[in-house]
């Protein structure tokens, strides 16, 4: 199967075979083939996965599980469910028109509903932890349903449970969602309290727009110019390096992070390298916003690689500090992994 319109970068790739997991048989015989040790590849919708080898040496498997359900309100928040394989922004499209607000500054990630846990998903001040109540996974090694709560999927900045000790060995089937009745804007981060403010009154529906009005004209679309989103994590640093560092560079754009440590924007220290724009073979970084990889149209997963070595090495050459790939690089054998986006 042609792997190139299963993933947002675009670049040319074929795997062995493609299986739908669209329910509970699908699952069962997901776990057996993993049982056996046949070499598989766990999928969503492409967007947080890079297939950098022209042949992926594995069965790819794609979550596919559908529905969105009303769980009901305890006063406090509405309840909702929402199955794996369901799209992530029409799902926030959906609870914003059913007037719950609370995922609207998350509009426009990329990926599926399925994803969104394993790397905490976050934007313009609000990350998925801060807006979900439990999520639900089939269990490969036992081939039972089981249940994380909050504290269980140890969400941090882009990362949780899914990414270490789960990892390989679920398949997240669905998320839920509490949606506060008292709903309150997140207003905090860049332009957008502005951008609101131009559409009149603060609701949800209009934070919705203001949100994707903000990416639209930053981000590329995936349909237009190949992107994994931002292809590089914001790197958190000591509160001692941080300082020795703005001694240097005072202009260094930088965000308190948790245990009194320090978050910098690699955008802008890639951008600060002089890389914004630059081309590698096909492949290069985006004109707009340094953060993002863009596949040019020719571009191949050698190419990528190279490039993603030469920004990492700049940044580390100009400022010592290691920026590290957001999205799963896909070599050309089989790992076990939980889904990407
Ligand atoms: N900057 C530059 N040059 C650039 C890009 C950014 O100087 O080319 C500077 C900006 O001026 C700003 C700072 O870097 O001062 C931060 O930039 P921005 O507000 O664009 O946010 P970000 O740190 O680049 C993060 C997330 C995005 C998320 C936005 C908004 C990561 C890796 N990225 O980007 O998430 O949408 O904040 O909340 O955490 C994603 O994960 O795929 C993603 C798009």
């Amino acid at each position: 199967v042609d792997l190139q319109p299963l993933h947002t970068f675009g670049l040319p790739a074929r795997a062995r075979e493609l299986r739908l997991l669209g329910g509970q048989s699908d699952l069962l015989a997901f776990a057996r083939a993993r049982q056996e040790g046949q070499p598989f590849l766990l999928l969503g919708e492409g967007s947080n996965t890079v297939f950098t080898s022209p042949l992926v040496d594995a069965t790819v498997w794609k979550v596919a599980l559908k529905g969105r359900r009303y769980l009901g309100c305890d006063g406090v928040c509405h309840h909702v469910r929402v199955w794996a394989g369901e799209n992530w922004h029409q799902t926030v499209e959906w609870t914003v028109a059913m007037g719950w607000g609370g995922l609207e500054n998350l509009a426009l990630i990329p990926g599926c509903v399925g994803a969104s846990p394993v790397q905490n998903i976050g934007a313009y001040g609000v990350e998925l932890k801060d807006r979900v109540s439990a999520v639900h996974a089939f269990d490969l090694d036992v081939q039972k349903e089981c249940i994380f709560n909050l504290d269980e999927c140890e969400f941090a900045y882009r990362d949780s449970i899914f990414k270490h000790a789960a990892q390989g060995r679920y398949v997240i089937t669905a998320v839920d969602f509490a949606l506060p009745v008292q709903w309150q804007p997140v207003l905090g981060y860049g332009d957008v309290a502005q951008r609101v403010a131009e559409l009149g009154s603060v609701t949800p529906v209009n934070l919705l727009k203001a949100v994707s009005a903000i990416r639209t004209q930053k981000l590329p679309d995936p349909a237009v110019l190949g992107n994994s989103g931002s292809f590089f994590k914001n790197p958190i640093v000591g509160a001692a390096q941080a300082k020795a560092l703005v001694q240097r560079f005072p202009n260094l754009v930088n965000y308190p992070a948790d245990h009194g440590q320090v978050k910098l924007a690699a955008g802008w220290l890639i951008e600060q390298c002089g890389l914004k724009g630059h081309v590698l073979g096909g492949v290069g970084v985006y004109s707009r916003q340094a953060l993002i990889l863009v596949n040019l149209g020719q571009g191949s997963g050698s190419d990528l690689l190279q490039l993603v070595q030469h920004v990492q090495s700049s940044v580390q050459r100009k400022y010592g500090v290691l920026i590290e790939p957001e999205p799963n690089l896909i070599p050309g054998f089989s790992e076990a992994t939980t889904p990407g986006t």
